[in-house]
């Protein structure tokens, strides 16, 4: 049982393999956050979060000439009102019909559900093995009535909790939600370090470590967009934490929109993180009896480092996000032909290009950009998902099906919540974009945006895109979003709730994803925005799968997967081996090279390989080979970041079978010095005990070592714990190669 209750009905405890989080309603009717971190194995923690008064607190009326020393600012709380005594940053807060916006939240009452609740409309885990217990605490303001229903569901096995927030009108007037934060977490005074995520375009997760000084850390998107800017997710660390060692928490947002997620650290070093949609785009009116629920979080604590975090978040998001046939079945390797042609193809060479790519071993064509309305370039046809016949020479119908005769499957492009102002769609239905009445609305990429709001455009979108899948016998759908968007408003709703734009549009583009997995349940659907834009878990559920980045070039591509991995897992991030030089940053790299990263990924490709020699069609086959020679390690292995992106030398990362039976480190050199020096690291994931074959997965690379490195990598058989302890080293090669890349394979002897 993960989740216990005191006799009295007034702490809770819950469990997970390794951790503990436990709280209490006191006396008042706080529910007051008491513990979160290591297994503590017993109900008589001799010291429990509680709160030391900082000097001339408020305190509520009923304990002022009691107890001065009763005050909310100080209480560590499970969820804080607003307008009382608590200056911390706050959870909920509602503005009422007489113009009061006191919320006091107490409690009311709790019950334990078996299994995962589901959340009406949103993305949430679910739980297929028996793994989770739902603990479900209600909170009360008794002065109005509103009631805000916790949910904490325990996935023991996985280590994760999840959390999220129901609001329920019981007042008797009409409320209005001014926030709603998914996720509140108080933490006892400490030193922490918090990582969090930033980029941009072509550059995206980046992992930034900070030390939490007392004030607001926030990140946050405004974009409407989970974004290329910030990602909705973050590490709370305790200084002394490194990659393999010491504690620290991990929080994920299952949530595709607007975010804002917030550490303070009080005068006091008392440390409040929060996670929710963000309030600045966010208002939500409720009539009497109506409710609200707040996405989901997921919430994780390991003492084994950074990938220990990552860790609990793969194997979860694998396995209780990620839905449907593509959770578990081996994924097609595909290849695109946005960056082999761009919008410049007709039918014949699209044909040609699944040809080739058969001949590879790839089994999926993917047709991205300009295959519909008048589409070649960027400026025009949005929203005109009629398939150009003139430039692709047939019917989709017919293209799907020579695509077929070709050798692969057939998967296609779809930017459905764009428009195009020159496009039939935006000439028929204007009032179906965004934009505000009497202001001309900001244009990005040429392009604006649909008001996916509105059921009738989530319902003509659903129309258009399941008959082109139908017709073209498409497997495969690429969800692209290439805008952030501005210029909110909706001819739909009314003034007064107009603050429900940005939720609405989340919800109705999850209603479309949903019709579609429900009409297509064997669709792999790809998410993508102008590459990682919308990278995130509420998309997970949708999408197995998410084009991580358009920066294709696989030395930058280290850091943006090295960033993604401290949530997201391998399988779901897309990676593509394309041109060198490369088309974003103009690098040559070999294609080895490009290989490795991008088995890291999904593994496809994305160039023209028509023109490609026939080695390196050859090269390319057996890179191929290898992908799926070592699927399970690298799609299902433990990944440690051995060498990070920021050391002088490689980058090294490892993914490790669970039962430390095998693993398989990747390198990359980033430059070429001429005083060279060894970047070594130590392996992880083996059994001490166990000895380990240690092999060049490509034999030719043998012949490139210098001779020590020989003595290592051919072969040679050596103990898990000197692999632990002393470690390995970069190969060195006699000639030193710019951006050389090494896999090495380590198999028990
Ligand atoms: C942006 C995506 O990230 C690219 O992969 C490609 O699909 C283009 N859009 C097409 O316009």
């Amino acid at each position: 049982m993960s989740i216990r209750v005191s006799e009295d009905g007034r702490q809770f405890f819950l469990e997970t393999k390794t951790s503990s989080y436990r709280m209490k309603a006191d006396e008042l009717g706080t529910l007051r956050h008491l513990y979160y971190g290591e297994k503590s194995g017993g109900d008589d923690l001799p010291a429990l979060f509680h709160a030391v008064p900082r000097g001339h607190d408020a305190n509520p009326h009923e304990t002022g000439m009691k107890d001065r020393d009763y005050g909310l600012e100080s209480i560590p709380q499970e969820y804080s009102g607003f307008g009382g005594a608590d200056y911390r940053t706050t959870a909920l807060r509602a503005r009422f019909e007489d113009g009061t916006r006191t919320v006091r939240l107490r409690f009311e009452s709790y019950r334990i559900e078996a299994g995962k609740y589901a959340i009406p409309g949103l993305p949430a885990a679910y739980d297929d093995r028996g793994d989770a217990e739902t603990l479900v605490i209600t909170l009360r303001d008794a002065e109005t009535g509103l009631k805000a229903e916790l949910y904490y569901a325990v996935f023991e096995e996985a280590d994760v909790i999840t959390r999220a927030v129901k609001v329920t009108n019981e007042t008797a007037g009409t409320v209005t939600l001014e926030k709603c934060a998914s996720l509140a977490l108080d933490f006892p005074a400490r030193d922490y370090d918090l990582m969090t995520f930033f980029g941009r375009w072509a550059k995206e997760r980046t992992p930034e470590r900070v030390k939490l000084a007392h004030g607001i850390r926030a990140v946050q998107s405004l974009r409407g967009a989970s974004s290329l800017q910030y990602n909705p997710s973050a590490l709370l660390l305790a200084p002394e934490t490194t990659e393999t060692s010491g504690e620290g928490y991990g929080i994920a947002f299952v949530y595709s929109g607007s975010f804002l997620l917030e550490a303070e650290k009080d005068p006091a070093g008392d440390v409040r993180l929060q996670l929710g949609i963000h309030p600045d785009l966010f208002s939500w009116k409720l009539a009497p009896g109506e409710c609200f629920y707040a996405p989901e979080a997921l919430l994780t604590w390991s003492n084994a480092g950074v990938s220990g975090i990552s860790h609990h978040f793969h194997d979860f998001i694998n396995r209780s996000i990620v839905r449907g046939k593509w959770r578990d079945a081996e994924r097609p390797v595909l290849l695109n032909n946005w960056e082999g042609t761009y919008f410049h193809f007709d039918g014949e060479k699209l044909v040609a290009m699944a040809k080739a790519a058969a001949e590879i071993g790839v089994n999926l064509f993917v047709l991205d950009d300009g295959w519909f309305g008048k589409r070649d370039d960027d400026r025009s046809g949005l929203g005109d998902w009629q398939p150009n016949e003139a430039k692709i020479g047939c019917s989709i119908r017919e293209l799907g099906e020579k695509v077929r005769a070709a050798g692969t499957a057939f998967g296609i492009w779809f930017e459905p919540e764009a428009v195009s102002e020159d496009s039939d769609l935006f000439r028929a239905h204007p009032d179906w974009a965004i934009a505000v009445p009497g202001r001309e609305p900001s244009l990005a990429r040429y392009e604006l945006l649909l008001d996916l709001g509105r059921k009738d455009v989530q319902d003509r979108l659903i129309e258009d895109i399941s008959s082109v899948i139908r017709a073209s016998g498409a497997v495969y759908l690429k969800w692209d979003f290439n805008r952030s968007i501005s210029d909110r408003y909706s001819a739909a709703l009314p003034a007064d709730r107009q603050g429900e734009f940005d939720h609405r549009y989340m919800l109705g583009v999850y209603r479309v994803l949903e019709t579609l997995r429900e009409a297509f349940p064997e669709l792999l659907i790809e998410g993508c925005s102008s590459g990682g834009g919308r990278f995130d878990a509420g998309m997970l559920y949708y999408t197995p799968q998410i084009w991580t980045s358009d920066d294709t070039d696989p030395i930058e591509r280290l850091m943006i997967q090295y960033g993604t991995s401290m949530i997201y897992p391998v399988r779901t991030m897309g990676a593509h081996v394309s041109a060198s030089p490369n088309h974003q940053t103009g690098r040559k790299t070999p294609l080895h090279t490009r290989a490795v990263v991008a088995m890291s990924g999904t593994f496809g490709f994305e160039l023209d390989v028509t023109k490609a020699p026939e080695e390196e069609k050859a090269e390319m086959r057996e890179e191929l080979e290898t992908f799926r020679a070592l699927y399970g390690l690298l799609q299902f292995g433990d990944l440690y970041r051995l060498l990070p992106p920021t050391d002088e030398n490689c980058t090294v990362w490892e993914q490790a079978a669970k039962d430390g039976s095998r693993a398989l480190l990747s390198t990359v050199r980033h430059t070429a010095h001429a005083a060279r020096v060894l970047s070594g690291f130590q392996v992880q994931g083996l059994k001490d005990e166990a000895m380990y074959r240690v092999r060049m997965v490509r034999e030719k690379d043998v012949e490139k070592l210098d001779d020590t490195s020989k003595t290592l990598f051919d072969g040679r058989t050596v103990s898990g714990r000197a692999l632990r302890t002393a470690g390995l080293y970069v190969p060195v090669t006699c000639f030193p190669e710019e951006y050389e890349a090494f896999q090495i394979l380590i198999e028990e002897a």
